[in-house]
């Protein structure tokens, strides 16, 4: 898939996108990612790309027309009708989740706005977004991070880029449950045990155990996760053993 990636400061993506996964991924032809400068399609001599808010308030405000028109240059003229989702980053958007990066990643190209100083212009989100996304209830400084987060998110769903598809069936939120608890060697440390049942060869029994791990870690830890994940009668019945109840 291709990401383009519209920002004031393109070499923030210069570490986080050339180690480990998401650089395999772009040497392997996965994923091809396309920084777009802002500034670059601005207007004045200065290269502004920000503005004081109408009416009054602290801080900048980005300006439409360089967005607009670095849309424009991948998109040509259809802009948010040419079928390729774009996605504008903001505290104030639907809050990202597996099931919306498994959505956007199943898209051949997807365009990234990030936002920065006060905030962008209400046009850009009204005549450019598709979707609106936020990465958690608190105010970042822009949205590259977020930009980050969500094509790390996508690149590893792309097919291939995982050393085994098995990793992405036992991710947390695959099937509404967060995973299990995982131990490698030593067998003991600091006096941890790893759990017997995970040594004895039983794979029956460590299925078992793994799906009874994902229940109780999933109540534990996000209780309203389980209420809407699909339980069998065995999880329910194991559930209620725990005093826990799955409905
Ligand atoms: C300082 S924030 C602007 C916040 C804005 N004044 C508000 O209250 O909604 C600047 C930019 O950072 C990005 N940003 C900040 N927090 C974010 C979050 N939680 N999720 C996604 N993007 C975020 C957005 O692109 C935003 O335009």
């Amino acid at each position: 898939m291709k990401v383009h990636i519209l920002t004031l400061f393109p070499a923030m993506f210069e570490g986080p996108f050339s180690e480990s996964m998401v650089k395999r991924a772009q040497e392997k032809g996965l994923l091809q990612i396309s920084l777009v400068n802002i500034r670059d399609y601005a207007h004045d001599k200065h290269q502004l790309t920000d503005d004081y808010a109408y009416g009054g308030g602290a801080g900048m405000v980005m300006k439409p027309e360089p967005v607009f028109e670095a849309i424009e240059s991948i998109t040509g003229p259809s802009l948010k009708n040419a079928g390729i989702p774009i996605v504008l980053t903001t505290p104030q958007g639907q809050r990202l989740d597996q099931p919306l990066v498994r959505t956007l990643a199943a898209n051949a190209e997807v365009i990234i706005i990030c936002g920065h100083y006060e905030g962008m212009d209400d046009r850009i989100r009204e005549g450019l977004a598709t979707h609106e996304i936020s990465i958690g209830d608190y105010v970042l400084t822009g949205g590259e991070l977020p930009a980050m987060v969500l094509t790390d998110a996508m690149a590893r769903l792309q097919q291939g880029v995982l050393g085994s598809e098995q990793s992405l069936l036992q991710d947390s939120f695959n099937g509404g449950l967060l995973q299990y608890p995982q131990f490698t060697r030593p067998p003991e440390y600091k006096g941890m045990k790893v759990p017997d049942i995970l040594v004895s060869g039983n794979h029956g029994q460590i299925d078992k155990w793994k799906r009874q791990q994902s229940l109780l870690r999933t109540a534990r830890n996000r209780p309203n996760m389980l209420s809407k994940a699909t339980l069998t009668k065995e999880d329910k019945v194991f559930l209620k053993a725990q005093g826990i109840n799955p409905d």
